[in-house]
């Protein structure tokens, strides 16, 4: 097998959802992320997590149809190699898995493509899976830093006062984006002045986050990222889990928590200085799988 090819995963602390809508949000990488390797074979994509082998001429798993997306993006018609993904993050989880892969895929299948290339063909190959995406998944996997994404300024980085370590805690219940995107927009069409009213005090909770990561003011980060997931509660993202995971870091000590990514399910994470262990151990109690990492 030749070397692999590499993709980040992400995490949004501020901001998912109405980024969707052209508002800003504050999101970093995952070191760990997706690798892509190739070996001998006729074209066709492997993802052993899934137990899955596709070629890009097939209809289904939308899997084969996000991989056939990639390569037209890029123009490429390999018949001589297959690709096989590994993930190290969770999938399914908010935490950008399947847009680290798409750029993980293209890189694999096109070494030489500009940054620019390797971007359209991960976010054809989103629009396959989430439907309407920012590029906020894909941008983030490709470049890796911390910062500002915007859909009209891409990704500005942010420079912190000190590494923004989270718990990274999974609901057990997997994400569901293009749901969710959808139940937003559903909302926007029948509520339109309260959502844009929620979407304008979301601007406001990720320009505090950003001062507060620039001044490593984690308690006005934690109060935001809480302020941040009662808006995404009312906007209907959250899931019974989700609530119970921020109520129980809470009490283990976060100055935040809330869902990151799509929700409906996926990660919850808490911001703890210092109390990282306390909310682990409390969500391990509750039967919730986490991890600690540091972003971007
Ligand atoms: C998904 O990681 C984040 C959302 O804002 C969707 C998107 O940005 O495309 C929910």
């Amino acid at each position: 097998m030749n070397s692999p090819a590499k993709a980040y995963g992400k995490v949004i602390l501020l901001g998912e959802h109405a980024v969707v809508y052209g508002h800003p949000a504050l999101a970093g990488a995952i070191a760990d992320g997706v690798t892509v390797e190739s070996k001998p074979g006729s074209g066709r994509l492997e993802v052993p997590a899934w137990d899955l082998s596709v070629s890009a001429n097939e209809d289904k798993p939308s899997l084969a149809r996000a991989y056939a997306a990639i390569r037209e993006a890029l123009g490429v018609n390999e018949t001589s190699r297959d690709f096989v993904v590994t993930f190290h993050v969770p999938t399914g989880a908010g935490l950008g898995s399947s847009a680290a892969m798409a750029v993980a895929v293209a890189r694999a299948l096109a070494p030489d493509a500009s940054n620019e290339q390797i971007a359209n063909a991960a976010m054809a190959s989103e629009t396959v899976i989430h439907g309407k995406p920012s590029g906020l998944d894909h941008t983030v996997a490709l470049l890796g830093g911390f910062g500002v994404f915007t859909r009209a300024n891409g990704l500005s980085p942010v420079r912190t006062a000190q590494q923004v370590t989270l718990v990274i805690g999974h609901t057990g219940r997997e994400r569901d984006t293009k749901g969710r995107v959808a139940r937003v927009g559903e909302l926007y069409a029948e509520r339109g002045d309260e959502v844009r009213a929620r979407f304008e005090q979301i601007v406001a909770l990720v320009q505090k986050g950003v001062a507060a990561v620039e001044r490593g003011a984690w308690g006005e980060l934690g109060e935001a990222m809480n302020e941040n997931q009662r808006h995404l509660e009312a906007l209907e993202v959250s899931c019974p889990e989700i609530e119970r995971m921020c109520a129980m870091a809470a009490d283990a000590g976060a100055v935040g928590a809330k869902l990151t990514g799509g929700g409906g399910g996926g990660c919850v994470i808490a911001l703890a200085p210092g109390r990282e262990s306390a909310v682990r151990d409390g969500w391990q109690r509750g039967g919730f799988h986490s991890f600690v990492t540091r972003i971007g």
